[in-house]
């Protein structure tokens, strides 16, 4: 395991999943009901983008930097917004959260976060980060396995970010897998499946195999900065979102071209898609 996030903190990847959970969280704290997180791959929970790691890269700036100082932001952004100001705010201005301090943030009493992380390094920060606080869990095993362990949840509510590292291509096919695996063990969750933009081919089938899954209310949705033809590298983000919230795709639209405009490699040159791969009117929308 190589894979490191503090070298990606902040980036449009995160720009986009970040965003998008903090709306999926908002919407599961609008109902009484309490609700489970489960976070396959948590990661250490907090980035310091003045830290060696990320300032190599600099991938934050053409993200989350390029997000301060904004106006006109739509108001499906405010709350991931919000959680990333209150974190600056609390712990340090350079300081970004991950998905596991977004979900802890969030939750209310009686919600729960399994946080699950199997690298040691990112296990014990994301403990000594969040390990005493009311309705967290963190484990340390497999993301993967602790699907079977976590699913489904008592409160038969709730959500499962899986969010790899995606070191070989293999984990396309591994995502598919579990996602099939766990919508057998709880079909009403809220599933959200991260994924890079990259190798276009690659992309296409994984999208294929989730639609031909026949799982129902799927939603895919990706943002991108430069064209994938143009670049070796990562042009953008997507995610597969299984019963997605009540109108979260007409937020998407709005929210969606914003970004890409706003974290465009050049004027013009960003991109975002939107399409339910089952379910809904099969609507497609494409930019
Ligand atoms: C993309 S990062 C997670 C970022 C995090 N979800 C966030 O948004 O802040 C992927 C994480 O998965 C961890 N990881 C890799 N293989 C794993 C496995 N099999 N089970 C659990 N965690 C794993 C890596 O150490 C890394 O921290």
């Amino acid at each position: 395991m190589n894979y490191r996030h503090d070298y990606h903190a902040g980036n449009v990847g995160d720009v986009l999943k970040h965003a998008v959970l903090a709306l999926v969280l908002t919407h599961l704290r609008a109902k009484p009901k309490p609700f489970l997180m489960l976070d396959t791959h948590a990661g250490a929970g907090a980035f310091d983008l003045a830290g060696e790691a990320a300032s190599r890269t600099g991938e934050w700036v053409a993200g989350i930097g390029r997000l301060d100082g904004a106006d006109a932001v739509p108001d499906g952004l405010h709350p991931y917004l919000d959680v990333v100001n209150r974190v600056r705010s609390e712990r340090g201005a350079t300081i970004y959260p991950g998905s596991p301090l977004i979900g802890a943030g969030m939750l209310r009493p009686g919600d729960r976060l399994v946080a699950v992380e199997r690298e040691p390094g990112a296990h014990a920060a994301l403990t000594a980060l969040l390990g005493r606080r009311r309705g967290v869990r963190i484990r340390a095993e497999d993301g993967y396995a602790a699907l079977a362990a976590s699913l489904p949840p008592p409160e038969r509510r709730g959500l499962v970010l899986i969010d790899p590292p995606f070191e070989d291509r293999a984990e396309f096919q591994a995502l598919s897998l579990a996602l099939r695996r766990a919508h057998r063990r709880f079909a009403t969750g809220l599933y959200m499946l991260w994924y890079p933009v990259k190798d276009p081919g690659a992309v296409e089938s994984f999208r294929q195999q989730i639609a031909d899954s026949g799982i129902p209310r799927v939603l895919a949705v990706e943002l991108t900065t430069r064209p994938t033809t143009t670049v070796a590298g990562m042009a953008g983000a997507g995610l597969i979102l299984v019963n997605p919230p009540w109108r979260l795709d007409e937020t998407l639209c709005v929210v969606l071209p914003w970004l890409a405009e706003r974290l465009a490699d050049r004027p013009g040159s960003g991109g975002w898609r939107l399409d339910w791969l089952r379910g809904e009117d099969n609507e497609d929308q494409t930019s």
